[in-house]
């Protein structure tokens, strides 16, 4: 059964989206991002880099003929959210949207107007739910490539849950040609004053913040898709690189495809 909104909580998503300038967001989430901020003025950056990261890898899946996409910890519904992009490439691209925040779930019920656009509140620790989901099932054919969307979410799996089991249960299900697309906050760069203010926060949804070798492994038996490679969200799409940071926050990235 849904879940309901608890408005006395900060949701992470909620919190993205006041990062993203969104208005989908409480107090209570706006305070909790301004603790965030205050550890790291540059997450709102980070944020928006991030989003270009989502656009630029589903046009580059949508541009290799990929149809299909799994858009999980997709986050509120915003500008340009995935199926939008793609469906400007490809037409009749589906997307199957998973998270597990019932304000997403709220928002998303726009979305649900599109046929070939579903939602489920699902949790990304639970793939094997995720996938035998009607609404999955009935707008993905895993016969065929899927563009599988990780991005800004498995920081929020702990260790303890088994991040990679995860990542390689949703690789086992997909066929030959599907793409993987994750991003993932760092501590490659992170100045020390930062991670020190990081560490001192008690927040509501902490995050596991990994190195990039720890998140580069989530690519292990996969082809990553180089140049860009694996890199800083910002030097994914160059064109639209942002500035550079003195005391960066930042996402790594990579598109990698399933031989
Ligand atoms: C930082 S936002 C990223 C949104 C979007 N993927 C993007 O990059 O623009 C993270 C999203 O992951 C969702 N999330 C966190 N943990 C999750 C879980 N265990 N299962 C599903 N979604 C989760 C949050 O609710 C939030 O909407």
């Amino acid at each position: 059964m849904a879940s309901t909104i608890d408005r006395t909580k900060p949701s992470p998503a909620r919190m993205y989206d006041y990062m993203l300038d969104g208005k989908e967001n409480f107090e209570v989430d706006r305070k909790q991002a301004h603790i965030v901020l205050e550890a790291a003025p540059e997450a709102k950056q980070a944020a928006v880099v991030n989003r270009r990261f989502l656009v630029a890898a589903t046009q580059y899946a949508a541009s290799l003929g990929v149809k299909q996409f799994l858009d999980l910890g997709s986050g509120l519904p915003t500008q340009d959210n995935v199926h939008q992009v793609a469906q400007r490439v490809v037409p009749d691209a589906s997307v199957v949207y998973v998270d597990n925040d019932p304000s997403v779930r709220l928002h998303a019920q726009s979305l649900l107007n599109d046929p070939r656009t579903g939602y489920i509140e699902g949790d990304v620790m639970t793939p094997a739910e995720i996938i035998a989901n009607p609404v999955t099932q009935s707008l993905i054919d895993f016969s065929k490539p899927v563009a599988v969307f990780l991005v800004a979410v498995l920081h929020f799996v702990p260790d303890g849950n088994d991040p990679y089991g995860i990542v390689h249960d949703l690789v086992e299900q997909v066929a030959p040609g599907s793409l993987l697309a994750i991003s993932h906050v760092t501590t490659d760069e992170i100045s020390p004053v930062v991670s020190e203010r990081i560490a001192r926060q008690q927040l509501a949804v902490p995050l596991n913040l990994r190195s990039g070798e720890q998140i580069r492994r989530f690519f292990d038996g996969l082809d990553l898709v180089d140049p860009p490679g694996f890199v800083f969200t910002e030097q994914w799409a160059p064109d639209q690189k942002l500035p550079a940071d003195d005391s960066p926050l930042k996402l790594r990235c990579g598109v990698a495809l399933k031989p």
